[in-house]
C-alpha cells in the first residue's frame, strides 16, 4: 500500500500545521472534498480516499492518528455506554454471533478481523491482503462513506465506486439491532469526525444523515448509492426503534435476534493484536458475552438524542469517562450493534 503510506505521511502533517482551526465550509463543497482539501492541501482521489481511510478506520479501532486535535475516540470495537446503556457491537464483527445474511434465510458466523485485526488499520490500510473478509468489509465502508459525503472524486480512478449489497436492511437482518447500537455507532463516526476537526455542524449534519436512513424503523425505500437506487435501508429494525414517517413495515424482511456462532457455549473468539486487541468469551451464568479490551479499559459516551452530534467535540473531550478495569457484558439479541458497518460487506 504504497500510495495509502504516502498519503498517510502528508495527512499528519498537514493535520498538525491546521489543529483545530478549520473556517466555515461553504454550501458548495462537499464536505469530503472541503475536509480533504483542508487536510491534504487539494481535493483528488488519492487525497479525498486518503481522509475516507483514516475516518473509517478511527471509527472502527479508535484514533490513532497522531496527532489529532485532542478527541478520544474509542472506536466501535471498543464496547461503550450510550445514553447510559451498554452497547457492544464486536461480536458482529469477530464471528462470535450467527449475524451475516450469507446464509439464506438464517444468519451465519463470519469473522470479519480476519486479515491482521486492527494492527494494519493502524497503518491506515484496510487489511494485510486483498482476498480477505476484513479487506471486503474495510474497502466497501471508504466507498459507501465517501458517496454518503459527497466525494467528487467518488467512483473515479483512485476512488472506486461501493460495490456492496444494495440493501442495508437485508445486510443487517440478523442483528436485530436497537438504538441503543445504533446511536453508539453513530457517536463513534461523529466522535471520528470531530477528532479531526471538522466543525459541530457538519459532525451534526453526518450524524443526522446516518440517524435518518438507517434509524428509523420500516423506513421506505431511499436511495443512498445513487447507481443502486431506492433500497431499503433502515437497520434499526428492532420494536424500540422509532417508527418512520410512511412506513412501509411489511416490505421489510423478518427481524431475527443475532444468534450465539456456537450453541454449546464456551465459545471464545478473539480480535488481532495491537492497542485494539480484545477477547470475547460467552458467560453461561448471565447468558451474555464478557468482552475484555486488552487494555482493560472500556468507555462511556453520555449522549442524548438530540444534543449527540452537536455536542460530540465537546462531549468528547469533556465527559468522556474511562473505567479501568471493567469487563462488560452484552445481553443476547439486545442490540448488538450494528453495524451500518458490519453488514455493508456482508453480501459481496
Ligand atoms: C463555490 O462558490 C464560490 C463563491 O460563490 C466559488 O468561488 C467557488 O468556485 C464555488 N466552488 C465550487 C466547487 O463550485
Ligand atoms: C492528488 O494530489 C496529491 C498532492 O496533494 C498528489 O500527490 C497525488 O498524486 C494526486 N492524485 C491524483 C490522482 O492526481
Ligand atoms: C486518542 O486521543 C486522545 C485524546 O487526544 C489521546 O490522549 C490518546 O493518546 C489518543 N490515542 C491514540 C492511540 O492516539
Ligand atoms: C409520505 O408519503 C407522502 C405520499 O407519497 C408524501 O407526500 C410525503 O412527503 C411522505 N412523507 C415523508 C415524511 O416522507
Ligand atoms: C464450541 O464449543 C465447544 C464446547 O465448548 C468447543 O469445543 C468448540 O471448540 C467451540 N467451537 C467454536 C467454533 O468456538
Ligand atoms: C458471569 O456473569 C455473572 C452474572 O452477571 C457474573 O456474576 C460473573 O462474574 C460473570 N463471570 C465472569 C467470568 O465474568
Ligand atoms: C487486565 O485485568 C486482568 C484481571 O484483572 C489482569 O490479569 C490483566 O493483567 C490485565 N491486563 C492488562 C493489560 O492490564
Amino acid at each position: 500500500m504504497p500510495v495509502l503510506n504516502t498519503m498517510r505521511t502528508s495527512f499528519f502533517l498537514t493535520l498538525a500545521a491546521i489543529g483545530s482551526a478549520i473556517a466555515q465550509r461553504p454550501a458548495n463543497t462537499s464536505i469530503c472534498d472541503y475536509y480533504t482539501t483542508a487536510l491534504f492541501g487539494n481535493s483528488n482521489a488519492t487525497n479525498e480516499y486518503s481522509l475516507l481511510v483514516a475516518l473509517v478506520n478511527t471509527v472502527v479501532i479508535g484514533n490513532y492518528t497522531k496527532p489529532n486535535v485532542g478527541v478520544r475516540v474509542p472506536g466501535i470495537l471498543t464496547p461503550g455506554l450510550y445514553n447510559g446503556v451498554l452497547s457492544d457491537i464486536l461480536p458482529f464483527f469477530n464471528g462470535a454471533l450467527a449475524s451475516s445474511n450469507r446464509g439464506g434465510s438464517s444468519g451465519v458466523a463470519i469473522n470479519f478481523l480476519d486479515d491482521g485485526g486492527a494492527a494494519p488499520l493502524m497503518k491506515s490500510m484496510p487489511a494485510y491482503t486483498t482476498t480477505s473478509n476484513q479487506y471486503k468489509l474495510m474497502t466497501h465502508l471508504y466507498q459507501f462513506f465517501g458517496s454518503l459525503l459527497g466525494c467528487s472524486a467518488y467512483g473515479s480512478t483512485g476512488f472506486p465506486a461501493y460495490s456492496g449489497s444494495a440493501s442495508m436492511a437485508s445486510v443487517h437482518r440478523f442483528m436485530d439491532l436497537d438504538p441503543t447500537d445504533l446511536g453508539y455507532f453513530i457517536a463513534q463516526v461523529a466522535l471520528a469526525a470531530a477528532s479531526f476537526g471538522v466543525a459541530d455542524t457538519d459532525v451534526a449534519a453526518v450524524g443526522a444523515a446516518l440517524q435518518s436512513l438507517f434509524g428509523y424503523r420500516c423506513a421506505p425505500p431511499t436511495t443512498v448509492i445513487a447507481a443502486q437506487g431506492a433500497q431499503l435501508q433502515s437497520v434499526c429494525e428492532d420494536d424500540t426503534c422509532p417508527l418512520a414517517p410512511n412506513a412501509t413495515c411489511a416490505a421489510y424482511p423478518a427481524i431475527t435476534p443475532a444468534m450465539d456462532a456456537n450453541a454449546t457455549g464456551a465459545a471464545t473468539a478473539s480480535m488481532g493484536t495491537g492497542v485494539g486487541a480484545m477477547t470475547v468469551t460467552w458467560n453461561e451464568t448471565c447468558g451474555c458475552h464478557m468482552t475484555q479490551p486488552a487494555s482493560n479499559a472500556s468507555f462511556s459516551v453520555n449522549m442524548s438524542p438530540t444534543s449527540t452530534m452537536s455536542s460530540a467535540s465537546a462531549t468528547a473531550t469533556g465527559s468522556m469517562t474511562q473505567a479501568s478495569n471493567a469487563g462488560v457484558g452484552m445481553r443476547e439479541g439486545l442490540g448488538a450493534l450494528a453495524l451500518a458497518i458490519a453488514g455493508v460487506a456482508f453480501v459481496l
